[in-house]
């Protein structure tokens, strides 16, 4: 029996073919190569695309990521959408600045996005909500994630009730429903390659527009 750091050692990094990346016809917005990035990942098959890591920063002073759908990226930023009860959520209330990390294991292909997030006004944060299918409604309703839960048996019968609810009720929305936009400061496009002479390409934010350098991979 081979130890754990022999076996991670010998599994594959960077294999297949992987894309080309030219910084040098990189668009002026991070945006805009974000948008394009994310559509090749869908045509090379990249299974979940837009779910990315989300870190904050806690109470304690340390670290918090767990993985979220992203909703939207335009010119305002990258959105996506908490409960404000959630421990992110008590998070991003406390301290509102958060990193996205986005992994495209298929592409060999990363992005980073730093910045400060701010809570979109309610009618957007309850668009959100009613455009989220009945059962993720249901589930957003419950209002306790991340809480010890004492067994399964009391979360089948809160989901039940809570579907009862948003099938008589079908415009409810739960107020702490929060779409958030992440306003970057600075983006970073990283791509592998299998030489290790990787590609990586930082945008950051100078007033109303942008700066771009390469770094060191
Ligand atoms: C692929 C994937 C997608 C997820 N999408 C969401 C999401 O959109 N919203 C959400 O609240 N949690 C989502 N989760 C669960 C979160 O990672 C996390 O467990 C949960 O939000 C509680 O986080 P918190 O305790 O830091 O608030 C997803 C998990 C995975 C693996």
């Amino acid at each position: 029996m081979t130890d754990t750091r022999t076996y991670l050692r010998g599994l594959p990094v960077f294999a297949g073919e992987l894309p080309r990346f030219d910084p040098g016809e990189a668009p002026d917005r991070p945006d805009t190569l974000f948008v394009a990035w994310l559509t090749a990942a869908v045509g090379a098959g990249v299974r979940e695309p837009h779910a990315m890591t989300l870190s904050t920063v806690g109470a304690d002073g340390v670290p918090n990521a767990r993985i979220l759908i992203l909703k939207n990226v335009d010119r305002d930023g990258w959105q996506f959408a908490v409960h404000a009860a959630s421990p992110k959520g008590r998070d991003l209330s406390r301290h509102p600045a958060a990193a996205l990390t986005f992994h495209w294991p298929e592409q060999a292909r990363q992005v980073r996005v730093r910045g400060t997030v701010r809570p979109e006004p309610a009618d957007r944060s309850a668009a959100d909500f009613l455009a989220r299918p009945p059962g993720s409604r249901a589930e957003a309703s419950l209002g306790r994630q991340s809480r010890p839960l004492a067994d399964r048996e009391t979360l089948d019968r809160a989901v039940e009730q809570a579907r009862e609810r948003i099938g008589n009720e079908p415009g409810y929305v739960v107020a702490e429903w929060t779409l958030c936009t992440l306003a970057a400061t600075e983006v970073e496009f990283w791509q592998g390659d299998k030489e290790r002479k990787h590609t990586r390409l930082r945008y950051a934010r100078t007033g109303s527009g942008w700066m771009r350098e390469l770094l060191w991979p």
